[in-house]
Formats: C-alpha cells, sequence, structure tokens
C-alpha cells in the first residue's frame, strides 16, 4: 500500500485572514438581518467555528447532515437531510456554511430541500470552491479560496475520516485504489 503525501496548498495564518475578511463582508451584508448560519457537517465544523467568532453582527447556528449515495470522493446528487431543522428559518436569512464546494450537487439539492422551510433567502459560504467539477452554474456566494483542482485535506476536510483535525489545508497525493478510503 503506497503512502498518502500531503503537499501544502493554504496555510493556517492564510486560512485564518481570509475568513476574518470574510467575516467583516457578511457582517457588512447581513448588518440589521435576521441570520441562520447552517453548517453541513462534518466538515464544515471547522470553518463555521472559525467564520462565527469573526462575525460583528448577532447570527442564529444550525448544523445539518446530509446522506449522499456515492462514493465518498465524488457526490451522487442524490442528497437528502437526515434530520428535520432544529431552527425556524422562516422569514429568515439563510446562508449555508460548506467546507468545500465540487460537483455543486450537494449544495444544489440542499437548496432546494430548505427552501421547503420558507426562508427570506438562501446564500452559500464555502471554503473552498473547486470549480474543476462542477456540473451546474452554482458559484458560491461567498467563499474564501477557489481552488482548481486536486482531493484536499485538513481544516474540516478528510480522506476517509482522517486529516480532519489539521489546522491547514493539503492536496493529498500517491492515492491508490487500495487506500482506504
Ligand atoms: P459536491 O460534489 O456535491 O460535493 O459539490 C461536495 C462534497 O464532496 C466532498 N468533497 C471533498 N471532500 N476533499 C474532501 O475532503 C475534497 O477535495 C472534496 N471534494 C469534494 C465533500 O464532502 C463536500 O461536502
Ligand atoms: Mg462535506
Amino acid at each position: 500500500m503506497s503512502v498518502p503525501e500531503l503537499l501544502p496548498v493554504l496555510s493556517e495564518a492564510e486560512i485564518q485572514k481570509r475568513v476574518t475578511d470574510l467575516g467583516r463582508q457578511i457582517s457588512a451584508d447581513y448588518r440589521g438581518e435576521p441570520l441562520v448560519l447552517i453548517g453541513v457537517l462534518k466538515g464544515a465544523f471547522v470553518f463555521m467555528a472559525d467564520l462565527v467568532r469573526r462575525l460583528e453582527i448577532p447570527v442564529e447556528i444550525e448544523f445539518i447532515r446530509t446522506s449522499s449515495y456515492g462514493k465518498e470522493d465524488t457526490s451522487s446528487g442524490e442528497v437528502r437531510l437526515l434530520h428535520e431543522l432544529g431552527t425556524d428559518i422562516r422569514d429568515k436569512h439563510a446562508l449555508i456554511v460548506e467546507d468545500i464546494l465540487d460537483t455543486g450537487l450537494t449544495i444544489e439539492k440542499l437548496i432546494s430541500c430548505l427552501a421547503a422551510y420558507h426562508p427570506r433567502s438562501i446564500r452559500v459560504c464555502a471554503c473552498i470552491d473547486k470549480t474543476e467539477r462542477r456540473i451546474n452554474d452554482l458559484r458560491a456566494d461567498y467563499a474564501c479560496f477557489p481552488v482548481d483542482e486536486g482531493f484536499l485535506v485538513g481544516y474540516g476536510l478528510d480522506y476517509g475520516e482522517k486529516y480532519r483535525y489539521l489546522p491547514a489545508i493539503y492536496a493529498i497525493k500517491n492515492l491508490t485504489s487500495e487506500d482506504p478510503k
């Protein structure tokens, strides 16, 4: 079995600086408005925790889990919510917080699931906006970093549940089909 290699892509300092800027921008855009941040578990937990502490406005926090029936490094597009939303988002602005936008299928389905709760608006905030495999015209309304390609780990992102705890983001190389996902 090969040893996966981690190549640094974004340092902890770069991430923290960008999250601070994004927190300011989101605060300015939603000031005076009712806002619920909806983090997509598990991947968004680190980004969400950093982002809310950079906001200068009051917000409500919610988390959702989705199920996808694809392989673990791609998404099948058959996404559904694993539980009901615990916070009432009717007439409030919903901001979905994702670790990474890849094909865009997860977010497309999530937006249609959340629309059933009648929020005032739905926008998307992704730590990474990876455009190479995008198959719809969805873009993140807020994104920390555009990235062209590669499978990324760290800062909440995992490969087979490993690496989520790392404070920086890496591209993982040397994966073979024998490596556990
Ligand atoms: P889609 O393709 O629907 O899926 O936009 C987004 C979800 O796919 C996973 N994903 C990744 N996870 N490193 C990861 O750790 C990556 O580079 C990566 N690309 C896609 C992730 O679960 C994300 O929510
Ligand atoms: Mg995810």
